[in-house]
């Protein structure tokens, strides 16, 4: 069972969005919407599931809706029409004190602007949720205590967020939302604000963290080399409509649209692409059983960046391997200039 999903999900903003849905079902678009209706398409007919531990990317320009969808997740926004399903249960049907369950134990939000208290210091501002909960003071302490050290702020605790540096409040915010250890973390353009190098930092401290803790994570951005840093599977949003969610390598290799073309065009592929994705099955062996000394074994998860000056180097035939060491396929040079080229 996916741990989030929306169903057929409609966001209309203005006076009356029940008498424009039919116009969105029939087609229209957010322009002609807005020009003839003076209303505001959030969402145009999105269904996204997520499964339990992947981190979802939702990437997309400003104004194609990405905080309307993570905020149908947690119900600050409820949908013109359709489902949002956590866990399998339609959280459009939670009372109040269910919505409040769902907020406090199911899931945290981390926000661009931090969002810190700041007559509070760090470890007051992590310990937020837990006092919220009712949890006692030294448990909220403990705990507290071993997330900011799990984001690398130890001795920080006493400091105000003033006198911390954007990545180190960020850091706060990561750590609050993991106080409470929800399973679910909503992401909503929470490294936009930091400056390259802070925001790579970030981004290799959330894969790290997501490796020990297996979180559900929706993270949003638009960023592509963010999105492809973090994403398990990224979804793309154009005008309120999802126009393609698939793997990172599959956007790339297939965008679905120009306008997801027009996203991808500069990536560094060799950074993307993976050797599973590339081989020849183990059948193709283009050494047809003769055996060959200059094989270079890589795991199936490596990136062709990772094998790549190798191969061109001392031209090696790539064996591909699973984690058990058995052979799943081959990689020659034509397999990766194949991945390598954009047409
Ligand atoms: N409360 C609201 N009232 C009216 N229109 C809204 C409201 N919230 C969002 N919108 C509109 O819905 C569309 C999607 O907005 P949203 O904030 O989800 O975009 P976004 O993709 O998060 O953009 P950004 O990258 O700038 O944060 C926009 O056209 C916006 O103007
Ligand atoms: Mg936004």
């Amino acid at each position: 069972m996916p741990k989030i999903e929306l169903k057929n999900v409609y966001k209309i903003f203005g006076e009356d969005p029940q008498s424009v849905l039919p116009l969105v079902q029939n087609g229209a678009t957010k322009e002609e919407i807005l020009e003839e209706t003076d209303h505001t398409v959030g969402l145009d007919n999105v269904s996204i599931s997520v499964e339990e531990g992947e981190t979802f990317v939702c990437m997309g320009l400003s104004g194609s809706g990405k905080s309307t969808l993570i905020r149908h997740i947690n119900r600050l926004i409820d949908p013109t029409e359709g489902e949002v399903l956590v866990d399998g249960v339609n959280v459009l049907e939670f009372n109040e004190s269910e919505l409040l369950e769902l907020r406090r134990h199911k899931m945290s939000m981390v926000f661009q602007s931090f969002g810190l208290f700041p007559h509070k210091t760090v470890i007051q501002n992590v310990a937020y949720g837990l006092e919220v909960q009712d949890k006692p003071l030294e448990e909220r302490t403990r705990i507290s205590e071993e997330q900011i050290k799990a984001v690398g702020l130890n001795g920080f605790e006493h400091q105000y967020p003033s006198e911390l540096s954007g990545g180190m409040q960020q850091r706060v915010g990561l750590a609050r939302a993991l106080a409470t250890n929800p399973g679910i973390l909503l992401m909503d353009e929470a490294f936009s604000a930091l400056d390259p190098l802070i925001r790579n930092d970030m981004q290799e401290q959330l894969v790290e963290l997501q490796s020990k803790l297996h979180k559900t994570i929706v993270f949003i951005t638009h960023d592509l080399d963010e999105s492809l840093k973090l994403g398990d599977h990224i979804g793309i949003l154009n005008g309120g409509r999802l126009v393609q969610v698939g793997k990172p390598e599959e956007i790339i290799m297939n965008p679905a649209d120009d306008y997801v073309a027009a996203f991808v065009k500069d990536v560094n592929r060799a950074k993307v692409m993976r050797a599973k994705t590339i081989m020849l099955s183990a059948e193709q062996n283009p050494l047809n059983g003769k055996k060959s000394a200059e094989t270079l074994k890589v795991n199936e998860n490596s990136f062709v960046e990772e094998f790549l000056p190798i191969v061109l180097e001392q031209h090696s035939l790539v064996e591909v391997i699973d984690k058990q060491g058995n052979t799943m396929g081959f990689i020659t040079e034509k397999e990766i200039a194949k991945s390598l080229s954009k047409s």
